[in-house]
């Protein structure tokens, strides 16, 4: 992964092929085409848990958004041409020394292209640039293949499920917990 600034953004490029992604600071006008990419209250919880309801979306986001220095820092990836491409949140946890990872997502026009590897190899990188991460965490239900994939080859290990942890219109969801510490990190970055 090579790193360079530019315009307004850190651009993370692929060992190989083509593709490269920028990352920048979210901001308030992403999050009308952040919301297109939901299609259900299926999908909004998949991608978000149940915090979020998908009618009321776009006003979460606003609302969230304007309260973010206390949430958390979200984070607008973005192609070369500057659409908006995908999505993450890192928490930091300055008492605990731990952040969790969390609204991970590719816009649906994106996926499938190894978009969703630079984007979370970049999150890796805020978040253990940062001295305060011991540990990052995230959560992920147990049928979301795609995105268990993609973190496992980046190091996270299962830690855990919470059996049963969320309803979703009649049927409860497993949500299984992973974890990456920094030694982990460290050691696969060489
Ligand atoms: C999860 C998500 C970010 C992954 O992005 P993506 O672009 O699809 O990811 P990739 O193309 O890197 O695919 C990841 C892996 O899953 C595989 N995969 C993709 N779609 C798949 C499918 N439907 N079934 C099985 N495997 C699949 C890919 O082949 C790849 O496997 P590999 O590591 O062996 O090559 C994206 O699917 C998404 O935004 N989903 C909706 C929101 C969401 O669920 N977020 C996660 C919240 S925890």
């Amino acid at each position: 992964m090579v790193m360079n600034a530019e315009s307004g953004a850190i651009w993370f490029k692929g060992e190989s092929g083509n593709s490269s992604v920028g990352v920048r600071a979210f901001e308030a006008q992403d999050i009308g085409e952040l919301c297109t990419w939901f299609g259900s209250e299926a999908d909004v919880v998949q991608w978000a848990g149940p915090k979020l309801s998908w009618h009321t979306l776009e006003k979460e986001l606003h609302d969230l958004f304007d309260v973010s220095s206390s949430a958390g820092d979200f984070f607008s990836v973005v192609n070369k041409a500057g659409d908006l491409i995908g999505h993450f949140q890192l928490t930091r946890n300055r008492r605990t020394h731990q952040t969790d990872l969390s609204r991970v997502a590719i816009g649906p026009a994106y996926r499938n292209k190894g978009y969703a590897d630079l984007m979370l190899q970049a999150a890796l990188q805020f978040a253990f640039d940062d001295p305060i991460t011991h540990r990052l965490e995230l959560r992920v239900f147990d049928f979301n293949v795609p995105a268990i994939k993609a973190y496992e080859r980046l190091g996270f290990q299962v830690e855990g499920v919470r059996r049963q942890s969320v309803h979703m219109k009649g049927d409860y969801w497993n949500t299984i917990v992973m974890g990456l510490l920094r030694s982990e990190y460290e050691t696969r970055k060489g």
